[in-house]
């Protein structure tokens, strides 16, 4: 059993006990992917399975044989920032920053998500394209805690680059 890692093949772990979550930190070290409440409830733990979000804390290791994740660490592109990655910065989209990797990661999922139609709790017109205003943003990104508060600048800079795209 393996999983592609940021285009890599990895062993999946032996013991089918193992999440997603630790996995990714404890055996392969990479350790962007943060670990905060580790039952669901704060999307720290947030990574890209197939472009699909996925809380890592929720989910066995072993569930995703031959799937393709992607981590915070596999979004930067030839020794570039991914725009959303910079967009954070520019924006002031953190602060201590153990929100942001799962953040960005949720982004990038959320945008794919309405670029597919998904409608979210706020969405009106259920016969229309999906545009990422500022509340349906905020809605969608709902399940990503931010402890120190920096949802203005994380907002703006989701706004910015992949929202944008989806209202393009
Ligand atoms: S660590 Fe997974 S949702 Fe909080
Ligand atoms: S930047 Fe500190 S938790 Fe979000």
């Amino acid at each position: 059993m393996s999983l592609i890692i940021n285009g890599i093949a990895v062993p999946a772990p032996v013991d089918p006990r193992v999440s997603l979550l630790d996995h990714l930190r404890e055996t392969l070290h990479l350790t962007g992917t943060k670990k905060g409440c580790n039952q669901g409830a704060c999307g720290a733990c947030t990574v890209l399975a197939d472009g699909e979000r996925i809380l890592s804390c929720l989910a066995l290791a072993v569930q995703y044989d031959g799937r393709s994740i992607t981590t915070i660490e596999g979004l930067a592109q030839d020794d570039a920032l991914h725009p959303l990655q910079a967009a954070f910065i520019e924006h002031d989209g953190f602060q201590c920053g153990y929100c942001t990797p799962g953040q960005i990661c949720s982004a990038i999922g959320m945008a794919a998500e309405a670029r597919r139609g998904v409608p979210s709790h706020v969405t009106t017109d259920l016969t229309a394209d999906v545009t990422l205003s500022r509340a349906e943003v905020q809605e969608r990104m709902s399940g990503n805690l931010c402890r120190c508060g920096a949802y203005n600048g994380i907002v703006e800079a989701i706004r910015s680059t992949v929202a944008a795209e989806v209202a393009a």
